[in-house]
């Protein structure tokens, strides 16, 4: 392969200062050389994730034109309120890049490496937001033969995050899910996961239209929250599934404590005897998103076998342990086109990553809205 690597390339920055502002930049940065180990990608697709968000901004609900302004009257730095300035602390004055996951072409490669080179793969974990990242060939996922990097640009975090909610599932001794923000992108996934693994699987939303686009899908058990009847049919979806396991994305308000009640409640249809310690199967809640950041409420009615945790890929990914990665990283590659399909709303630039307008719209996480950046737009 003769592509040329340049001295310099752009990334993005995100930037906290002591002072409560925030900066949001293109750099000019060097790219450096492959040692023998590692890759240099041509990054060509990268999807805006809400993870991202978090980086890029902070707080989603702080993605609103008051604080940054619009395209013609942009605000940049912007000033970020005071009461979100407290959670800020940990990143004060360093420049963050960005971008959870990507892909592209692999355009050189160190002594070890040569294998990928000129190889389509998808990055996990490597700040994408960017034209060029230099990284370990072990953090590159080659995608098969016929593979476009815009294909592969959400190859990593949704679809290695469904598998791993199965895995866990196993792991943990459940026979049935629930997920929350279903219909998510990777609510999506997970519905067709679940279908393919006959896994029953219980899918909350919030509006009509999902209930709709995730019955076209072939969703069984979809319970709309906004919905007079959202309690009574999330129990009986949870009765006829047994699901004991949770998986919410939304993570503030009263959902999570909904999920318990709904599980306590089925548990309880079955009990034979009577125990102020509830049902003694144990009901589990993973909180694994932030789509709303107010705090969450327990209000514990659901006697004693019970928890709720945090859960993220990365440390699920280790607990599977490498031949289950594996083939978790090759049902992704032989199924990117159909499982694991990602549709973007908009594809931007970087330059435009940062623009009031654009910042403001991706950072309402809204279903179907999922924004691709091409680095070379
Ligand atoms: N822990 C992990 O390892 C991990 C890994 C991957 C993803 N995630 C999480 O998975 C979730 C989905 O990611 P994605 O990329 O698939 O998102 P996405 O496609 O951007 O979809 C976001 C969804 O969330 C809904 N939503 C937004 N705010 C909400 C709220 N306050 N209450 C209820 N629903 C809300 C949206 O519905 P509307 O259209 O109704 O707004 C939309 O369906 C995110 O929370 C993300 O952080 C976690």
């Amino acid at each position: 392969m003769s592509t040329t690597i340049p001295a310099k390339a752009k990334e993005l920055r995100s930037l906290v200062k002591s002072d409560g502002t925030l900066t949001l930049s293109i750099e000019n940065l060097e790219v450096p050389t492959p040692k023998a180990h590692e890759v240099i990608v041509k990054i060509e697709a990268t999807a805006i994730n809400p993870s991202d968000v978090a980086v890029i901004i902070g707080f989603s609900s702080l993605g609103i034109p008051s604080v940054f302004g619009t395209n013609d009257a942009p605000k940049n730095p912007v000033q970020i309120p005071a009461a979100y300035l407290p959670a800020y602390k940990g990143r004060f004055g360093m420049s963050l890049p960005a971008g959870n996951e990507g892909a592209g072409t692999v355009i050189a490669a160190g002594a070890d490496a040569q294998h990928l080179l000129g190889k389509v793969v998808a990055l996990f974990g490597g700040n994408t937001f960017a034209q060029y990242r230099c990284v370990p060939a072990m953090s590159c996922m080659p995608m098969n033969e016929g593979t476009t990097p815009r294909e592969a640009a959400a190859a990593c975090v949704n679809p290695l995050t469904v598998l791993g909610m199965v895995e866990t599932m196993k792991m943990e001794n459940h026979t049935a899910m629930i997920n929350t923000a279903a219909a998510s992108n990777l609510g999506q996934m997970l519905v067709k996961v679940c279908q393919d693994d006959n896994i029953p699987l219980v899918n909350i939303v919030r509006k009509e239209a999902q209930v709709d686009l995730l019955k076209s899908i072939g969703a069984k058990y979809i319970c709309n929250s906004s919905s007079p009847t959202f309690m009574k049919d999330l129990i009986a979806a949870v009765s006829e599934t047994g699901a004991t396991l949770g998986f919410d994305a939304i993570g503030g308000g009263d959902m999570v404590d909904k999920l318990l009640s709904a599980m306590e409640i089925s548990e309880q249809k079955k009990a034979t005897t009577y125990s102020r310690y509830g049902s003694v199967t144990h009901k589990q809640v993973y909180i694994y998103g932030g789509l709303s950041q107010t705090p969450t409420t327990l209000k514990r009615s659901y006697g004693m076998y019970w928890s709720v945790g945090g859960w993220l890929i990365t440390p699920i990914i280790q607990k599977v342990g490498q031949e289950k990665f594996a083939q978790m990283r090759k049902r992704v590659a032989d199924e990117i086109k159909t499982t694991f399909k990602s549709e973007f709303y908009k594809e931007i630039s970087l330059d435009d990553a940062i623009l009031p307008d654009t910042v403001c719209a991706y950072s309402k996480q809204e279903s179907g809205k999922k924004y691709l950046v091409n680095p070379f737009k």
